[in-house]
């Protein structure tokens, strides 16, 4: 059930949390499928609702920077408070060596944990009546486009989770995922914030995880996710486009940056922006279209969390299925 985000329904709904239950909760991001930190039930039906690989670890979502330093290592808080000082509240996951006490459940048995202060007002409500952090991987159900609205929660998980509705997501695509060494910087997954933002405010050069180790650092990178039902196909030209978009026989969806001209009068025509990116390949889905064109001309290859989005939408990069 989708409920308005008012003070009481906070309250419920940290008792569900509570009492072992998980709750679709509205990040600026993606929304995510919460459990508290302390309820290995809760933890347990995340992946039993999402249909996630167990070997695939949660972000853990917290209101305040104290909370994120009780689950790191002590040597990293300083690591740390330095970034939270600069990114949070914020679209910064931040992966860290963890504390002894996390639950094996939330790292999938890795020594590392992944942490996140949100900026949106209601994650940031619930946490704070639950009294503590919560896990929550984006709410979609493993493979499909993360979610943007509430609707979309529901849409995939199922009419019995209850989701508090923070209205669609400012930013839509998921938080920038980081490993933070004593003063290195490694991005595990490209996103919202950007690597010029984090060389500039570090100081230092940010790397990319390219190597095997990296990728097996992020298990969540390996597997293919965010695609619709229907095909992607990325053209760099705008005549290449036009010429794939004129052999289909049945209605497709064209995502470009600016307007177009000359497609087939069938064709739906959509703007292409990280925020609405999501809502549009799930739209695409339920116009049963038969494939979705998107013009990624050079200024949009620069965009390199769109991109990444795109690529693993249309299907490359990536083996097996799902997070
Ligand atoms: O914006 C977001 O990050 C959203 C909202 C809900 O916060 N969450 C999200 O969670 O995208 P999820 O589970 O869909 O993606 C989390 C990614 C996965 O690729 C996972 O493998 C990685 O973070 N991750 C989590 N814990 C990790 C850890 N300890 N070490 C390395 N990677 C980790
Ligand atoms: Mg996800």
């Amino acid at each position: 059930m989708i409920l308005a985000p008012t003070t009481d329904n906070i309250t419920t709904c940290a008792v569900v949390l509570r009492a072992g239950g998980v709750i679709g909760m509205p990040t600026e991001t993606v929304y995510g499928i919460a459990a508290s930190i302390q309820s290995d039930e809760g933890l347990q039906r995340i992946f039993e609702v999402k249909g996630r690989p167990a070997d695939n670890p949660l972000i853990v979502h917290v209101a305040s920077v104290d909370e994120a330093c009780e689950l790191a290592a002590d040597e990293y808080h300083s690591v740390l408070r330095k970034i939270a000082a600069l990114f949070w509240p914020g679209a910064l996951t931040c992966v860290v060596p963890s504390a002894k006490t996390v639950s094996p459940r939330i790292t999938a048995g890795l020594s590392t944990v992944a942490v996140r202060m949100p900026q949106h007002n209601v994650a940031r409500a619930l946490i704070e009546e639950l009294g503590c952090p919560v896990a929550a991987p984006s709410a979609n159900r493993s493979g499909r486009p993360s979610p943007t609205t509430a609707q979309h929660v529901v849409h995939d998980l199922g009419p019995t989770i209850d989701v508090l509705d923070g209205g669609p997501c400012t930013i839509g695509l998921e938080s920038t995922v980081i490993q933070l060494g004593m003063d290195t910087c490694t991005i595990l997954r490209p996103g919202a914030v950007s690597r010029e933002q984090l060389t500039q405010a570090l100081g230092y050069a940010v790397d990319e995880a390219t190597s095997h180790d990296d990728l097996r650092a992020s298990p969540g990178t390996r597997y293919r996710h965010y695609a619709p039902t229907c095909p992607v196909v990325l053209c760099e030209h705008e005549d290449q486009l036009l010429r794939l978009a004129s052999s289909y026989r049945d209605p497709i969806m064209v995502l470009s940056e600016h307007p177009f001209q000359n497609l087939p009068h069938t064709a739906v025509a959509s703007p292409l922006s990280e925020s609405t990116i999501y809502a549009e390949l799930r739209r695409a889905d339920d116009l049963q279209l038969a494939a979705i064109l998107v013009l990624c001309d050079a200024a949009v290859q620069r965009r390199e969390a769109l991109m990444n989005r795109l690529s693993k939408a249309a299907g490359s990069g990536s083996h097996g299925v799902s997070q």
